[in-house]
């Protein structure tokens, strides 16, 4: 039986929650492998929206074991905060349902105002991060000196751990940023008492994930983030600091490359960003704020307004062959209902060349877009439920996303509930 991964092929916020909600009905285990509480992923239920940062979006399903393996990073206040919203809103009955890799790093206060800091000090230059801590978390974790789930969980060695790296935290903070120093007795007192609250969480869930697909269990990764924000493949400095390539579900987690059978890519029918860094096809002017307005394009997890363009087919190609990607789901097409042109960039103009291929990191050196035009269907889709059923201008588009990134659609998504939904191919059957 498969595991399939679920990517982001943008720069994030592409409706991965959604698309992930919808297949989960197949799986038997939904696992979070990268980055933290600066992922939000909505689902839309019975016309209420529920907002996930760390836990796996199969958790509305009653049946379904939900993970948070070793390549998370998790604030356990924000996780704790997670439980208690979803039980209040009748979700998450049974606590065997999550677990928590006593691997996993853990961010910390510091962390939170290490990241902030260096934001307001970088000026016009800032990255613009969601500001949780998760770049300076996960350099702790590089420079072998972060805290883990394993050490917040035992009293004593938290303590000895906090107590030997707060000191350096502090010095850093005050001298060369500015802050505040953090109290060593307000942190260990509050998150040794996170530690407790989280303790019915913890397992060794790469043991879990080796035994479940040894008895052939349905698995789906849900990546968090965008394969434009990369570490190493994204439109660097301007990425996030884990990895979010499918291959990552593999690294995050501990299940074996060859478990993998399917990788599902997930781009929206246009493309946004949040933060800064280079976006080609972006439109700045009224049809950028049309798209944001009709897209509803503010950030699920800072509330922040998402840059918005025109699909960029030449990254998206990108994206498909480094990841392997062996089907497309296209999200909010019902967005572009009332538009009579729509623009694809096919191509860019890169130092007076035109070329057809390039990776995210060319993007920086500020490539012109190639657009062709293409009619829109000025028709609303939201209710189609066939693919036969659409105006032949948005299957002309469709295919026209198909012919340039060499990717089958196989999901096409027209609203933001589980019933705007056209299904194309299952990849768990
Ligand atoms: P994620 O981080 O990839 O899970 O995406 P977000 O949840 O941050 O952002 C996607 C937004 O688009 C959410 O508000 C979704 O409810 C919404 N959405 C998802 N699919 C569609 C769609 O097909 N049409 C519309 N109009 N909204 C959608
Ligand atoms: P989901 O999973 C969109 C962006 C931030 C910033 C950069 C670095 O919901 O798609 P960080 O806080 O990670 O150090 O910020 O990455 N970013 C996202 N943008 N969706 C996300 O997650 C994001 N997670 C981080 O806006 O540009
Ligand atoms: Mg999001």
């Amino acid at each position: 039986m498969p595991g399939i991964v679920i990517i982001g092929a943008q720069w994030g916020d592409e409706g991965k929650g959604k698309i992930v909600d919808h297949y989960a009905r197949y799986a038997d285990i939904v696992v979070r492998f990268n980055g933290g509480n600066n992922a939000g992923h909505t689902i839309v239920i019975n016309g209420k929206k529920i907002i996930l940062h760390l836990i796996p979006s199969g958790i509305l399903y009653s049946r379904i074991k939900c993970v948070i393996s070793e390549g998370v990073v998790v604030d356990p206040k924000v996780l704790l905060e997670e439980i208690a919203m979803l039980k209040s809103s009748g979700y998450f009955r049974d606590d065997k349902n999550l677990l928590l890799s006593r691997n996993a790093h853990v961010i910390m206060p510091y962390h939170k105002q290490i990241d902030i800091l260096r934001e307001e000090q970088k000026g016009a230059k800032k990255i613009g991060t969601t500001g949780r801590g998760i770049g300076p978390a996960y350099e702790d974790k590089v420079a072998r000196c972060g805290i883990t789930v394993r050490d917040l969980s035992d009293r004593e060695r938290f303590k000895s751990k906090l107590s030997e790296i707060i000191q350096e935290k502090n010095k850093y903070i005050k001298q060369v940023l500015g802050g505040e120093p953090e109290s060593f007795d307000k942190i260990f007192e509050e998150y040794a008492d996170f530690g407790e609250k989280i303790g019915k969480y913890i397992c060794d869930t790469q043991d879990f994930l080796y035994s479940a697909s040894a008895k052939d269990k349905n698995i789906m990764f849900e990546a968090a983030q965008g394969v434009l924000l990369d570490v190493n493949f994204g439109t660097y400095p301007f990425v996030t600091s884990s990895h979010t390539l499918a291959a990552s579900a593999c690294i995050g987690s501990g299940v074996s490359t060859f478990f993998i059978k399917e990788v599902i890519a997930v781009t929206k029918a246009y493309t946004t960003r949040v933060g800064g860094g280079p976006f080609p096809t972006e439109l700045t002017g009224s049809e950028g704020d049309m798209l944001r307005e009709r897209g509803c394009e503010y950030g699920s997890t800072t509330g922040r307004p998402r840059r918005c363009g025109w699909l960029d087919a030449v990254l998206l190609r990108h994206v498909v062959r480094l990841n392997g990607v062996t089907g497309l789901a296209v999200t909010k097409l019902d967005v572009l209902n009332e538009l009579r042109t729509l623009s694809i960039c096919n191509a860019y103009k890169l130092n007076n060349r035109e070329v057809k291929n390039a990776a995210a990191s060319d993007v920086l050196d500020n490539p012109a877009p190639v657009y062709e035009k293409i009619a829109g269907w000025m028709n609303d889709i939201s209710n189609t439920k066939k693919y036969n059923k659409l105006p032949p201008e948005a299957k002309r588009y469709l295919k026209r996303i198909e012919e340039l990134t060499g990717a089958k659609v196989i999901f096409i998504s027209t609203g933001p509930s589980r019933n705007n939904s056209i299904i194309l191919r299952n990849p768990f059957k």
